[in-house]
């Protein structure tokens, strides 16, 4: 037994509380490991040539044998491999979030790295880490001779389910990046035409394989249940899932326009393969195994990120469609305009006020094919005073969020990236709110060396590496980002804590923009958590309260358009802050919906940033109930959410302090309500509770239930 530090920086050291960190070479069996509790056995094996590793839980097979590996242009390490030695470490410590779901998080896990040689002596280790909520390995490749630039062609990873359960699924290689409500089959049934028949109609003209984005999460007939996502996806493209007709999925990496998948050198290390496990679904929101996986925080000074919430001159574009982001008489981001959103975050409390449409590119064909007028990003409208936007913001102690629409023009915006991001930083802007618009996945210009244009997807690593590119420049003047139309997250907020929240799944805005057969349906926002919700926070814009007839038929016609109606309640709208986790969370009704409405409180109470994270019960695409602890204070918040059904759900208050009486402010559907019956009327009641006591929640047909519990003095 030695003590073992090489996995920590010096450095980084002082931030941790290291527990205990220990390493041991021999084994009886060098292919095998536990995870700490004993719960999870990961075991790899060699044979004729090739690596593969299996996955039990309480000594039930969920992975069975899966192969290991990868092809590229010069070499192979797929078959042909022998081991050639196997290392053991455990690592237990713990770690502070600079923000998040939890304020400390406990990396214990143990590692196994399975040292690889190739029939022609290349070297690759294989290193994985078994957590009690799950397993994460990742490929090395080191510096070694006769390796240098290399394309991999092939990442050969399998995940054979041991069973074919029904899984939840958005399709990758379509028309949208992730934008998508989830389908709901058997492993064996993924397919784009299931989805058609299913969900949403993808008929048409088809790329790539049939293939499901991650995180890609199934339940057994046992109850447990399993997510395959990615950690610390950097330099690489990202990983979709191949279905087979079966129950095994593949590894699919999207390519480069020319085939390639990545474009990479030695020393490589892949982004970390995850394989979330929870006994029951309502385990995997808990999982910490992603955030683990990544790098610790790299920024030295974190005192300008701030979590908190934002109010935006957003809604009336997107939802009412009273005004244009673009030059007109219904220009939304007029300088007197922006004053009334200041005054009235200003006075309300907010951090922010998102501008929209407030610089210069709107004009002719933004939206949707990467070509149009070019957006420039330090560039005001002429209607958008700046100077005295930023003093008046200044003066009332509010900060403009800002707005960078790309449209994709990718080196366009690259090209501007840091006067860009000085320009925020000249001008009070903490916060920029980034978007990628581009209907068509495979559609994204990129200029080759010998100056051709190609067509990149939206996730292949062209766009990685600029997501990141971004990132770390907004680092560099003190902005966090928050991004729409992104790239999935794999747990980088650990290493650049800038990057606040991102869209990357069906947000509120669909249910602005679209006629209501193509509403976000009321299930949508009870499967997140267990799916996309499960690789970072997410920018969904909670909190519309005028549900029904707020849409008009344009800005030149002010007739509401009666095909809008959202079917959610102003209830379910209250708890989503909750249940969906963001460090920066917007309220995007208008003011004038806001202003004088009782349920109003509850949204300018609810943090940001949590001290704790419980989840009560929940059922994949059935209902969810969620209780968080405000990181600053005493407070308790709960957010319970339903589907299309009503049902009541028994909860103990398990989670206050004993000893302690606390108010609780209970805002609540009215029990005959729902979202299609009666979605605006809400009922506040104010009651006492103690740990211990029980309460019961009903949720009427796609509705919900929010509270405040405040400690009593
Ligand atoms: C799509 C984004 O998701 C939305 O929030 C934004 O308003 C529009 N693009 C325009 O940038
Ligand atoms: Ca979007």
């Amino acid at each position: 037994m030695k003590i073992l530090n090489k996995h920590i920086p010096k450095t980084l050291c002082s931030f941790f509380l290291i527990i205990l960190v220990v390493s041991s070479c021999t084994n009886d069996n060098g292919n095998t490991i536990s995870s700490p509790d004993r719960s999870l056995s990961l075991d790899i094996r060699s044979q004729d040539g090739m690596i593969s590793y299996s996955l039990s839980k309480n000594n039930k097979v969920i992975i069975e044998s899966s192969a290991l590996g990868m092809k590229t242009d010069q070499f192979e390490l797929f078959d042909n491999l022998t081991i050639a030695t196997t290392d053991k470490n455990s690592i237990k410590q713990k770690w502070t979030q600079v923000w998040g779901e939890q304020k400390d998080v406990l990396d214990e896990h143990n590692e196994l790295s399975v040292k690889i040689l190739s029939d022609n002596n290349l070297k690759m280790i294989i290193r994985f880490r078994l957590y009690d909520d799950g397993l994460g390995f990742r490929y090395e490749i080191p510096k070694q001779d006769g390796i240098e630039s290399f394309n991999i062609l092939d990442e050969m990873t399998e995940f054979n389910f041991a069973e074919d359960s029904p899984s939840w699924w958005i399709p990758a290689y379509a028309y949208r990046r992730y934008e998508f409500l989830y389908a709901n089959t058997l492993i064996s049934e993924i397919s784009r035409d299931t989805y058609s028949d299913l969900v949403e109609d993808l008929k048409g003209h088809r790329l790539g394989p049939e293939a499901v984005q991650t995180p890609f999460t199934v339940q057994r007939q046992d109850g447990i249940a399993i997510a395959i996502h990615e950690a610390d996806l950097t330099n690489y493209s990202s990983m979709t899932l191949k279905a087979t007709g079966t129950k095994n999925m593949q590894c699919d990496l999207i390519p480069w326009s020319d085939g390639v998948k990545v474009k990479t050198q030695v020393p490589l290390n892949t982004p970390w393969r995850t394989i979330l496990i929870g006994e029951t679904a309502a385990e995997l929101p808990l999982s910490t195994l992603t955030l683990n996986l990544n790098e610790p925080n790299k920024l030295k000074n974190t005192n300008w990120i701030e979590p908190g919430k934002y109010i935006g001159l957003w809604w009336e574009m997107i939802g009412t469609n009273q005004s244009t982001w673009g030059s007109g008489p219904n220009h939304g981001a007029k300088t007197d305009r922006v004053i009334e959103y200041i005054d009235f975050g200003a006075k309300n409390g907010f951090n922010g006020v998102l501008v929209e449409g407030w610089n210069t590119g709107w004009d002719e064909n933004w939206c949707c094919t990467g070509e149009g007028e070019s957006f420039g990003f330090y560039e005001p409208h002429p209607d958008f005073d700046n100077k005295r936007i930023a003093k008046y913001a200044e003066e009332k102690g509010i900060r403009i969020v800002g707005h960078h629409e790309t449209g994709t023009q990718i080196d366009n915006y690259e090209s501007q990236l840091d006067s860009a991001f000085a320009y925020c930083n000249r001008n009070g802007i903490r916060v920029v709110k980034t978007g990628y618009v581009n209907d068509g996945s495979q559609n994204i210009k990129r200029i080759d060396e010998n100056g051709n244009i190609q067509k990149e997807w939206h996730h292949g690593q062209y766009m990685v590496e600029h997501f990141r590119k971004v990132l770390e420049t907004a680092a560099k003047y003190e902005v966090s980002i928050v991004v729409h139309e992104p790239i999935k997250d794999t747990g980088l907020r650990r290493t650049y804590p800038n990057m606040l929240s991102r869209e990357g799944a069906k947000g509120q805005e669909f249910n602005g923009f679209m006629p209501v057969n193509a509403h976000n349906k009321p299930d949508h926002t009870t499967i997140l958590p267990f799916t996309r919700l499960l690789s970072a926070p997410m920018d969904y814009t909670p909190g519309i309260f005028n549900l029904k007839d707020y849409r008009y038929n344009g800005p030149d016609d002010r007739r509401i358009n009666t095909n809008h109606h959202i079917p959610s309640t102003i209830a379910k709208e209250l708890a989503h802050y909750v249940v969906i986790y963001a460090p920066v969370q917007m309220a995007p009704d208008l003011p004038e919906n806001y202003e004088g409405h009782p349920a109003f409180q509850f949204i300018l109470d609810v943090p940001t940033d949590w001290e704790h994270t419980h989840i009560l019960n929940g059922e994949i695409g059935k209902y969810i109930t969620t209780v968080r602890k405000d990181r600053n204070s005493g407070d308790w918040y709960l957010g319970s959410i339903t589907n299309e059904e009503s049902r009541q759900i028994e909860i103990e208050i398990s989670f206050l302090e004993p000893g302690q009486d606390y108010h609780a402010t209970i805002y609540k559907d009215p029990k005959d309500g729902g979202w299609d019956t009666d979605p605006e009327e809400i009922i506040i009641e104010n009651v006492v509770f103690t740990k211990g006591d029980m309460h019961t929640i009903d949720l009427p047909s796609g509705g919900g239930q929010a509270i405040r519990f405040y400690p009593k003095r």
